[in-house]
């Protein structure tokens, strides 16, 4: 008999309009480097005035780092439904509307919609929430989230390993991202302790 054709991991990134649109483009780079990735892609519309804006990346540059494109208003996609097995969701950069919306279970478009079933089928949800400072709407929200089981990753910046550009503090929190997936991004640096004085 032969062996089962291996199932790919099946991940939703969506890019929502906070700034930070380099985190959502990176993951999907990084994620097409790996092998048995399948990614399902989602952009609002504030999340391609960012793209835009910030990478001066295309459309098209962006939808060819992923496997499937959705559009945002197809709430009949397969990422709509429970019974389309995925190993999850990333939101990077998620905006607070995105958040709000999730956090209320709004459902009202496919990135929030896709969202609610991952929580709704107990899957991994990891938002890269974006906003500074935070009012108490945000806070009670991130909580919210929290407290149905998804991961709130505000893409804060590390400094003990040490970057020496942008790129590399983005790669870092891309990578740990990943990592919480069970998929070891191919760069991830460890952090293996350091010597020194203590007191
Ligand atoms: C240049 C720019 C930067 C923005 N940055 C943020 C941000 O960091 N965090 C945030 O919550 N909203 C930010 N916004 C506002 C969101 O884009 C706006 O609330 C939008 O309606 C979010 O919709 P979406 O969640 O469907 O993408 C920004 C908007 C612009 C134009």
């Amino acid at each position: 008999m032969n062996a089962p054709a291996a199932v790919p991991r099946r991940l939703i990134v969506a890019i929502t309009g906070a700034t930070g649109a380099i985190y959502g483009v990176r993951l999907l780079e990084t994620l097409r480097r790996l092998p048995g990735v399948e990614t399902h892609l989602l952009v609002s519309t504030a999340g391609w005035l960012n793209i835009q804006h910030e990478l001066q990346f295309d459309k098209a540059d962006v939808q060819a780092l992923a496997d499937v494109v959705h559009s945002v208003r197809d709430v009949g996609a397969s990422i709509a439904s429970g019974s389309f097995a995925t190993d999850g969701m990333i939101v990077a950069p998620c905006s607070m509307k995105t958040l709000a919306s999730i956090a209320h279970g709004l459902s009202d478009n496919l990135i929030t919609r896709a969202a609610d079933v991952v929580l709704k089928e107990r899957r991994r949800l990891v938002l890269l929430v974006r906003e500074t400072p935070f009012n108490l709407a945000h806070l009670r929200n991130m909580t919210a989230v929290t407290e149905m089981g998804g991961i709130i990753f505000p893409p804060m910046p590390a400094f003990y390993h040490r970057p020496a550009s942008i790129d590399e503090m983005v790669d870092h929190t891309v990578e740990r991202v990943i990592d919480m997936f069970g998929v070891r991004a191919p760069v991830a640096a460890e952090w293996r302790g350091m010597r020194g004085e203590t007191d």
